[in-house]
């Protein structure tokens, strides 16, 4: 039999990578391992006050050559379009865009206590018109620019961060950490995330004889100093009875930024120790 692909390779050296909120938890890591692996990065967050740190450290390792740090708003389509024209000055293409950015409720030690905690028939719709804003307009605004780029080349590869909430409910019994009150995750995460899997689906067909792919992970809850309460109730209801590691998502990415997945587009890649599973 003919086969039109006879080298099958996971290298990323030499790509080219935006990956926006690169300064978050999932974005920081895959930005070193990207760069450890000799792909060239640019690493786009709003945040700036992350920024210095994580430059030193990238810096100490990496040659400035290899990497561009960006202030990038994906609500803002002048920010959108200096990020694109930086990235072209700098490394003259783009061939991967990672959609990481986003606002999630979260329920680390740090973040729990900020998560507006009303149930479904009252939650804040202003709340819920800032994650649309970012997880839902933002995401689009940001992938029309790259997408610009990626005809004129004749060639792109879009990752998209979903998550298991794109795809399922979240599971209440999670949040509830035996204290009297009942935490929820909320209707904006979940609203403005379930549009992850079909916009992948949306831009692989629209793009699919354009050169241009595109796939979505879908991860679930990775660890980041929870507390006992949280990884308890974690364990009992995820098939593998763990959170995920970060580092468990570098495989899955690298899979997907590199041309070992050339045939694939408009599939998901779910990495979530089961959780979708039963
Ligand atoms: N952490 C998890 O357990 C988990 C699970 C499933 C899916 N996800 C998804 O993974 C992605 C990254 O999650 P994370 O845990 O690293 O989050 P994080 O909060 O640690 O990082 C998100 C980053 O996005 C940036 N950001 C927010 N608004 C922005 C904007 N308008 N423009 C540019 N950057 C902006 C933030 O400054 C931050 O650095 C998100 O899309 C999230 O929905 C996370």
């Amino acid at each position: 039999m003919n086969t039109y692909h006879t080298h099958v390779s996971l290298s990323i050296a030499d790509k080219v990578i935006l990956i926006t909120g690169a300064y978050g938890l999932i974005g920081q890591t895959i930005a070193s391992a990207f760069l450890a692996q000799g792909a060239f990065v640019i690493l786009a967050d709003i945040d700036e006050s992350k920024q210095n740190k994580i430059e030193n450290e990238i810096s100490r390792n990496f040659p400035a050559s290899q990497f561009l740090f960006q202030k990038l708003d994906i609500t803002d389509k002048k920010s959108c379009e200096q990020t694109m024209t930086a990235i072209i000055q700098k490394f003259g293409r783009l061939d991967v865009l990672i959609n990481n950015a986003g606002l999630d409720a979260k329920f680390d030690k740090e973040s729990s206590k900020k998560v507006n905690q009303s149930r479904f028939e009252n939650y804040p719709t202003d709340l819920l018109q800032k994650s649309v804003d970012i997880n839902l307009t933002g995401t689009i605004l940001i992938t029309q620019y790259a997408c610009k780029q990626m005809i004129k080349q004749k060639s792109g590869n879009i990752i998209n961060v979903a998550s298991t909430y794109s795809v399922v409910s979240p599971n209440q019994n999670l949040y509830d950490f035996g204290d009297g009150n009942q935490n929820y995750k909320p209707i904006d995460y979940v609203a403005s995330k379930s549009f992850v899997p079909n916009f992948t689906r949306y831009l692989a067909s629209f793009y699919a004889r354009e050169g241009i792919r595109c796939n979505a992970v879908v991860p679930h809850g990775i660890y980041n100093d929870h507390d006992e309460a949280f990884l308890k109730n974690f364990a009992q209801l995820s098939p593998l009875g763990r959170m995920c590691d970060r580092e468990e998502l570098i495989g899955p990415f690298t899979f997907l930024a590199s041309n070992a997945s050339t045939y694939m587009t408009g599939s998901l890649l779910t990495v979530d120790g089961g959780w979708t599973a039963w």
